[in-house]
C-alpha cells in the first residue's frame, strides 16, 4: 500500500511529538516528506527521524509551498495566531489538512477557513482529538443506542490541574487572550465538541460567567519576587513552585520514577516546552531564565482561570459546562440524564470509566485504557485522516462540525464580557453575511 504523503507545518510539541509519531510507527500508511519548520534544531530533528531530504526541508511555511503541491496532505501545527495563512495556501495548493485547533482566532477566519475547505473540495480536519479516543467514542455510543433514553441535561467539567494551569494559560503560551485565543476556547472546543456531537443537535441559547480570580498580584503571597528560585519566602510550600513542577517533578510520579533509575527524562510534554533538551542542567536554566520559572502571582497572563457555560439545546436539552485551573489532578467529569437512567463518566490520564445507572435494572461498568497521548486520541485522529484520504471517506470530525463548538466558544466568551445570553442563530447568521460581505 502506497503512504499517504504529508507536508509537516511546524515541528514543535504537537507537530513532531503528537502527529509525526504515526507516521514512524505506521511507515505502510504516512510518510512525512517535508517540513516547515524556522528552528534549525527541531528541523534536523524531524528531517532526521523521518528521513527528509535537505532540498525538502523549509525555514517557513511560504518557502515550503512556494515549491507547488508536493503531497496529498499538510498538518498544520504552529501557534494559533498562525494557522489561517498556511491553511489558505494549503487548501489553495490541494492538500486535505489536519489542522490543530483552535482553527483560527477569531469567528470570522473559522468560518473563513470552513468555506475555503468547501470551496476547494479539501478535506479540513481540526485536531479535537478528544473525538477519536476510545472512551468518547464508547461514551457516543452508549448515549446512541439509547441507553439512558432522551437526554433531558447535560452536566461536564473540565478541571485542569492547578499545575497544568500554570504551565500553559499563566507562564505559557495561551496565557494572553491577545496572543493567543480565550481559554475556552484554548482548553474546551474540545468539550464543547463533544457535547454537539453527543446531542447531535444545535445549540440555540448561550450565557457565561467566570473570571481571572487566583493568578494574579494580588493573592501574591507577602515577599513572593518574579520568579520561584530568586529566594521566594514560600517556593517550598507553593503548589506551584517551578522548582516542584519542572526539576523535582512532582506532579509527575512514573517519570520521577523514570529519572532515579538514572534513565533520561524522555522529552514529552510539559518539558519539550521548556526546552528541547530536557535534561536537569537545561530544564534548570529554563527555570532560571525562561518563563517557566515565572512566579504564577506576577506573570503577564490576563485568561480567565475558572468559567462556566449555560447552554440551551434545539431540541430543549439544557447543559453546563464548567472549565477551572484548580484541580488537584487532570480530568474531565460528565453526567448526562436522560429519560431511563443517568450517564456518569470520568475520563484522565489512565483513560476513563463509563457507569451507566438506569432507572430500573442493573447499573453497567464500562472501564476503558487510555495511556496514550491524549487517551489515544493523537494516534485516533491521524489513523482516521489517512484512512479517509485513501479510501475517499467522511472523517469522523468534519470542519463543519468543528466550526460549531468554535463559534460556541467565542460566543460563550461575548457572553461572559457581556453578560448577555447569545441567541446563537442570530450569531452564526450574522457571521456568515459577515463573511460572504467581504468577499464581495
Ligand atoms: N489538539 C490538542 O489537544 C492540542 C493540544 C496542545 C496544543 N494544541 C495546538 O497545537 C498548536 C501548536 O501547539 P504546540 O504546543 O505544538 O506549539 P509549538 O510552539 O511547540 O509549535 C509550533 C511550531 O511552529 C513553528 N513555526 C513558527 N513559525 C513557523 C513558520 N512560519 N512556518 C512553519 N513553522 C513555524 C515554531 O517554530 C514551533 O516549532 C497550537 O495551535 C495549539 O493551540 C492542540
Amino acid at each position: 500500500m502506497t503512504p499517504v504523503g504529508f507536508v509537516l507545518i511546524g515541528a514543535g510539541s504537537r507537530g513532531a511529538d503528537a502527529y509525526a509519531p504515526y507516521a514512524q510507527h505506521h511507515p505502510d500508511e504516512a510518510r512525512i516528506v517535508a517540513v516547515a519548520e524556522p528552528d534549525p534544531v527541531r528541523r534536523a530533528k524531524i528531517a532526521d527521524l523521518h528521513d527528509i531530504p535537505a532540498d525538502r526541508c523549509f525555514g517557513s511555511y511560504d518557502e515550503l509551498f512556494a515549491q507547488g503541491q508536493l503531497a496529498q496532505a499538510a498538518l498544520i501545527c504552529t501557534q494559533d495566531a498562525m494557522h489561517v495563512e498556511p491553511t489558505l495556501a494549503a487548501l489553495a495548493l490541494g492538500y486535505h489538512v489536519l489542522l490543530e485547533k483552535p482553527m483560527a482566532t477569531t469567528p470570522i477566519d473559522c468560518t473563513r477557513l470552513v468555506m475555503a475547505a468547501e470551496a476547494a473540495n479539501r478535506m479540513l480536519v481540526i485536531g479535537h482529538v478528544l473525538r477519536y479516543t476510545d472512551f468518547f467514542f464508547l461514551l457516543h455510543e452508549l448515549l446512541s443506542a439509547g441507553k439512558i433514553g432522551d437526554i433531558i441535561t447535560v452536566a461536564h467539567r473540565e478541571n485542569v490541574a492547578h499545575w497544568h494551569m500554570a504551565h500553559s494559560f499563566v507562564r505559557g503560551n495561551w496565557r494572553s487572550k491577545a496572543e493567543s485565543t480565550p481559554m475556552i476556547l484554548a482548553k474546551c472546543c474540545h468539550d464543547l465538541d463533544i457535547m454537539v456531537w453527543n446531542l447531535g443537535q444545535n445549540i440555540t441559547h448561550v450565557g457565561s460567567f467566570g473570571s481571572l480570580s487566583n493568578y494574579q498580584s494580588g493573592r501574591a503571597p507577602a515577599g513572593a519576587p518574579a520568579r520561584c528560585l530568586d529566594g521566594c519566602p514560600v517556593e517550598s510550600t507553593c503548589a506551584w513552585s517551578a522548582k516542584r513542577i519542572y526539576l523535582d517533578l512532582e506532579p509527575f510520579p512514573h517519570l520521577r520514577d523514570t529519572v532515579a533509575k538514572g534513565e533520561p527524562l524522555p522529552s514529552v510534554w510539559p518539558f519539550n516546552v521548556l526546552s528541547t533538551d530536557t535534561n536537569y542542567a537545561a530544564r534548570l536554566a529554563a527555570v532560571q531564565n525562561g518563563p517557566y520559572g515565572r512566579c504564577v502571582y506576577h506573570c503577564d497572563n490576563d485568561v480567565v482561570d475558572h468559567q462556566v457555560v449555560t447552554m440551551e439545546f434545539a431540541n430543549g436539552v439544557t447543559a453546563s459546562l464548567t472549565m477551572h485551573g484548580m484541580g488537584f489532578e487532570e480530568d474531565r467529569t460528565m453526567r448526562y440524564d436522560g429519560t431511563l437512567g443517568t450517564l456518569t463518566g470520568v475520563f484522565n490520564a489512565q483513560g476513563g470509566r463509563i457507569e451507566i445507572h438506569p432507572h430500573r435494572g442493573t447499573p453497567e461498568v464500562y472501564e476503558v485504557d487510555g495511556r496514550a497521548g491524549h487517551g489515544g486520541g493523537d494516534t485516533g485522529i491521524m489513523k482516521n485522516f489517512v484512512a479517509a484520504i485513501r479510501d475517499g471517506g467522511t472523517p469522523r470530525s468534519t470542519a463543519h462540525e468543528s466550526l460549531e463548538s468554535h463559534l460556541l466558544a467565542f460566543a460563550s466568551e461575548d457572553a461572559r464580557i457581556s453578560r448577555d445570553v447569545i441567541d446563537m442563530a442570530q450569531y452564526r447568521a450574522k457571521l456568515r453575511a459577515t463573511v460572504e460581505g467581504s468577499k464581495q
